[in-house]
Order: C-alpha cells, then sequence, then structure tokens
C-alpha cells in the first residue's frame, strides 16, 4: 500500500507536493480551481511585521521558460494576517497543511512573528518557514542567504522561541550556499527550503525601459530548473537536513528529478500561474510512478542519483 507521508525533522506532511510561498495564496484563493486536500502543505504568502507595499508595478514580466517577479514582499503586516487571513486559511486547510512564511528586517521582528504565530495558532499549523531567500527587497530577507553566521543566529533565535517545527527558506544563488546550509543545520532547523532565482531583466521594447518597475527581478520557472537540480545535488552532499527544493517544477517528471538529487518535497510556485491545479496534478504523476514502480513510499528516490 502506498504512503506518501513525508517527514521533514518534527514536521509531517501528506504527501511531499507543497505550494511554494507567494505563488498559493493563502491556499483558499485556490479553493473553485483545485482540490485544496492534495497539497502536502502551502506556505502562505510571506507577511512582515508591519504592511508593505511591495515594488512598483509592473511586478510580473513574462520571459522565456518562466517568469521576471518583482513583488517586494507585498502584504498587509501581522495584525491584518492574524485577523483576516489566518482563520480563512484554518477554515480551508488542514493542519497539517499550513506552513506560515515570517519575513524580516531583524533577527528580532523574525523571533516576534514566530512568538506570536505560535501563540495564536501553534497546535493549529504545521511549521514555520523563515523567508530568507527573497531578493526583492534592499535589506532583511536575502541577507541571512549570504552570511552564514546570521543565518545560524536566525534560526538559533527562532528555535530557542517556538516549540514547531522551523524551516529556513534560503536562496542558493550565492557563492557560499553550502556553509550557509551547513550553518542552518548546526543551529537546529527542521529542513532547508531552497530556491535559486538569480536576478533577470527584460525590456519593453516600446517604452524603451525594463518591463518590471523595479528593473531589475528574480527569474522563476523551467528556466533555473537545471541550477535548482545541481544546488539540491550537492546540498543532498554536503548536510543531513531534510531538503525543500522550488525552482522551474512544472511536472512529476520534474518532480522526481528533484528527488532523485536530493530533495524530500518540493515547492511549486509559478506553475500554477499557467495551471492552477498543478501541484495536484504533479502528485497523482507521483502516485502513478510510485505504483508502476513497485514502490510503498518515495524514500527510496531520495538521493537515488547519487553514486
Ligand atoms: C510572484 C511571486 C511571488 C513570490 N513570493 C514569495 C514570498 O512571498 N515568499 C517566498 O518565500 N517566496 C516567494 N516566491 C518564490 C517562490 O516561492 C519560489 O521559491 C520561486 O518562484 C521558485 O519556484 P518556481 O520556479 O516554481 O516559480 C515568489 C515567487 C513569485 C513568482
Amino acid at each position: 500500500m502506498l504512503s506518501l507521508e513525508t517527514r521533514l525533522g518534527r514536521a509531517v506532511f501528506r504527501n511531499p507536493v507543497f505550494g511554494a510561498s507567494g505563488c498559493t495564496g493563502h491556499g483558499y484563493e485556490l479553493a473553485g480551481y483545485t482540490d485544496l486536500s492534495r497539497f502536502g502543505a502551502v506556505s502562505l504568502k510571506t507577511f512582515t511585521p508591519a504592511p508593505r507595499a511591495g515594488n512598483p508595478p509592473e511586478r510580473i514580466a513574462e520571459v522565456p521558460a518562466g517568469v521576471l517577479n518583482s513583488i517586494g514582499l507585498q502584504n498587509p503586516g501581522k495584525d491584518a494576517f492574524f485577523a483576516q487571513t489566518m482563520p480563512r486559511v484554518l477554515a480551508a486547510l488542514e493542519r497539517d497543511q499550513i506552513v506560515v512564511s515570517v519575513g524580516g528586517d531583524t533577527i528580532e521582528d523574525y523571533v516576534a512573528l514566530c512568538r506570536e504565530t505560535e501563540a495564536r495558532f501553534g497546535g493549529r499549523i504545521a511549521a514555520l518557514e523563515l523567508n530568507a531567500a527573497c531578493p526583492n527587497v534592499s535589506h532583511g530577507a536575502g541577507f541571512y542567504s549570504r552570511d552564514p553566521q546570521a543565518a545560524r543566529e536566525l534560526v538559533q533565535a527562532v528555535r530557542e522561541a517556538v516549540v514547531l517545527p522551523v524551516f529556513l527558506k534560503f536562496n542558493t544563488n550565492f557563492p557560499n550556499y553550502l556553509e550557509v546550509a551547513a550553518a542552518v543545520e548546526a543551529a537546529g532547523a527542521d529542513a532547508l527550503y531552497t530556491t535559486n532565482t538569480p536576478l533577470g531583466m527584460k525590456i519593453d521594447l516600446h517604452r524603451r525601459r525594463p518591463a518590471l518597475g523595479n528593473g531589475r527581478g528574480p527569474i522563476c520557472g523551467p528556466a533555473i530548473r537545471p541550477i535548482g537540480v545541481l544546488r539540491t545535488w550537492e546540498l543532498y552532499e554536503a548536510v543531513r537536513l531534510p531538503i525543500i527544493a522550488s525552482g522551474g517544477i512544472r511536472t512529476w517528471e520534474d518532480a522526481v528529478e528533484y528527488l532523485l538529487a536530493g530533495a524530500c518535497a518540493v515547492g511549486v510556485g509559478s506553475a500554477q500561474f499557467v495551471q492552477p491545479d498543478a501541484a495536484s496534478d504533479i502528485l497523482s504523476g507521483l502516485e502513478r510512478y510510485a505504483a508502476a514502480e513497485g514502490l510503498e513510499c518515495l524514500t527510496p528516490l531520495v538521493g537515488a542519483a547519487h553514486p
């Protein structure tokens, strides 16, 4: 009997196909388009202590094999998130599917948000995700992706403050990302959540100006998948922490490729902009593949491409 149950540190999920933060809304927005119970988890859109308007429009530009975005962590801030967003999330998703993504400028910001999230919703959510991946803000989040010491202090401080499982989402697009990963492991994170979005630009030929209001923005989508697979491969060899990988996953074959490279779970991001039920479809493909291979779980696939 096939079980896709996925353990990431102390957190257990029904399956390894997650909706990635910022591309899945808060889950409930997709209720009319997909069966929400199929998500292994939804990483909610990152929220921050105070409301953020984000970067100036345009904030999305299509490019070959992907999309540039420069949202800039737009969100309503913690008070509206707790009062208005969370009740709707709790009504739409089960406890084991809810991963709350937290952003901030300082370690104190992250600690305070995680503490308050746990105090209010601790028994009703699965895990906390620290967004240290956003390249669209000039300070704060991205900083913890490039400085091993800062990443270690961030995770340690949050681990001491809460009992919920803690994931660190970081950007592997920096030369020292393996050092950052080792620091995060030493600090006691439950899992590493990766993205590898490099910055890009598109020029609007009619206006003769950059298409994005912010000029530049990270590239998401299939264009970055081979890079993500390599980073996953290298992380698998460097750390023992479970890896949740995002970067260009559109099909179940893409998900299997990431598992074979070493991921335990995958985050489906911008694929949902063109196919809102992409995660469910990917899960169906994984189920069929596992059955055809005679597998009872996906564990034998994780890292199986390594010699
Ligand atoms: C429009 C947009 C908004 C995003 N917002 C967030 C966010 O708030 N927090 C976060 O951790 N990642 C955010 N991301 C990154 C995605 O979660 C994901 O890691 C990235 O898009 C790579 O996956 P993909 O290639 O499948 O899109 C965002 C991505 C896009 C395209």
